[in-house]
């Protein structure tokens, strides 16, 4: 059986916990796509300033290996900006692209969260999901989730990074971050993560029931 959950939304709106409830939940496996664009971006930094030039960029991306997916500093602020500015450039978003689609398409079911897995990756997915938040909710997750990662960074530098991370993903021409036509939106900014996870559930359920 295969059965793929998309689950699209902004940095910081709770993709990334419902992903990882809802695979746990359903035992499927769960890829976190903007592991890969972090993975390179993290390289773009060591690189070069020509990292972004496309052919040096995609080189990159053609160099990842799972094992860059493990780094334990993948999460900076300095990578996410990095990732979001590797992501504009379409060869390495076309070298990303079998990867994430043959992790879907696995028997047995897939989770995977993004930004264009609904509309890129797996426009035929059984269940679509869009998780929003105003920027403001997620710009104060983001800083608490730094603050208690150690990081010493100020609430203003956090909303301007969220804005200006947003503006990147939602106006790039490569897969730009939109909403799919038939996603389900969970605006999770006065939801409990709980909460958030329950209504995350019991959409891919009647999903699931109506097969
Ligand atoms: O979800 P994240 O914050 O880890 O993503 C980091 C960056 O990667 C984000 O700014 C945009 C990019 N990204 C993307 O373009 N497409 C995806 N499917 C996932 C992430």
């Amino acid at each position: 059986m295969k059965f793929i959950v998309a689950i699209d939304g902004p940095a910081a709106a709770g993709k990334g916990t419902i992903a990882k409830a809802v695979a746990k939940y359903f035992k499927f496996p769960h890829l976190d796509t903007g592991l890969l664009y972090r993975g390179v971006g993290k390289k773009a930094l060591a690189y070069s300033r020509t990292s972004y030039y496309p052919e040096i960029a995609k080189q990159l991306a053609l160099d990842l290996k799972p094992v860059d997916l493990e780094a334990n500093d993948l999460r900076t602020p300095e990578v996410a900006k990095a990732a979001s500015k590797i992501a504009v450039i379409p060869e390495v978003r076309e070298v990303l692209l079998d990867f994430q689609r043959n992790f879907a398409n696995q028997e047995g079911g897939a989770v995977l969260d993004g930004r264009d897995i609904g509309t890129v990756i797996c426009p035929y997915a059984h269940v679509k999901l869009f998780i929003t938040a105003s920027a403001e909710i997620r710009a104060i997750r983001r800083y608490e989730e730094l603050k208690n990662n150690g990081l010493e960074i100020s609430f203003e530098n956090v909303m301007r990074d969220v804005v200006s991370r947003d503006k990147r993903d939602q106006e790039r021409n490569a897969s730009p971050l939109i909403i799919a036509d038939d996603a389900y939106e969970i605006d999770t900014s006065s939801l409990s993560a709980n909460d958030a996870v329950g209504v995350a559930i019991d959409h891919i359920n009647e999903k699931f029931k109506n097969l």
